[in-house]
């Protein structure tokens, strides 16, 4: 079972990804309204698959027989000078979230959680494909 401290860091992670949901949804919005469709639609893709994340990480909270949180969310920006700045912005977001997995990484260490590690490991290579992706 994940320590206490795991679930708090995991839970925080699921906030964190349902916010990288919730820019790139704002993000999308901001390319339609500049008739840039088909950025808007890879913004409402990148959407889904934070949500996916987020779902991951809620059903490993639970199949450790812990508790989910879910947090409110804060307000993404909505205003954008430009796409360079979107996706300035979205890379910028994505190193952010690297972070945060590693850190997740080093408490999964540090605590000898091999499940943990096993489950991050996957988040690790999908940062990976989201920077070939930008
Ligand atoms: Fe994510």
């Amino acid at each position: 079972m994940i320590s206490e401290k795991m679930t708090e860091k995991i839970n925080d992670q699921i906030k964190h990804e349902l916010f990288s949901g919730h820019l790139y949804l704002s993000m999308a919005a901001y390319c339609a309204s500049i008739d840039l469709d088909g950025f808007a639609n890879f913004f409402i893709v990148q959407e889904q698959e934070e949500r996916f994340h987020a779902m991951k990480f809620f059903h490993y909270i639970i199949e450790q027989d812990k508790d989910v949180k879910v947090f409110g969310l804060d307000q993404p920006e909505t205003e954008f000078a430009s796409l360079e700045a979107v996706i300035d912005a979205a890379w910028k977001h994505e190193q952010k979230v690297t972070g945060l997995i590693n850190s997740l990484m080093e408490l999964a260490i540090s605590e000898n959680d091999f499940a943990t590690q096993s489950l991050l490991k996957w988040f690790i290579d999908e940062q990976v494909e989201a920077y070939k992706l930008q």
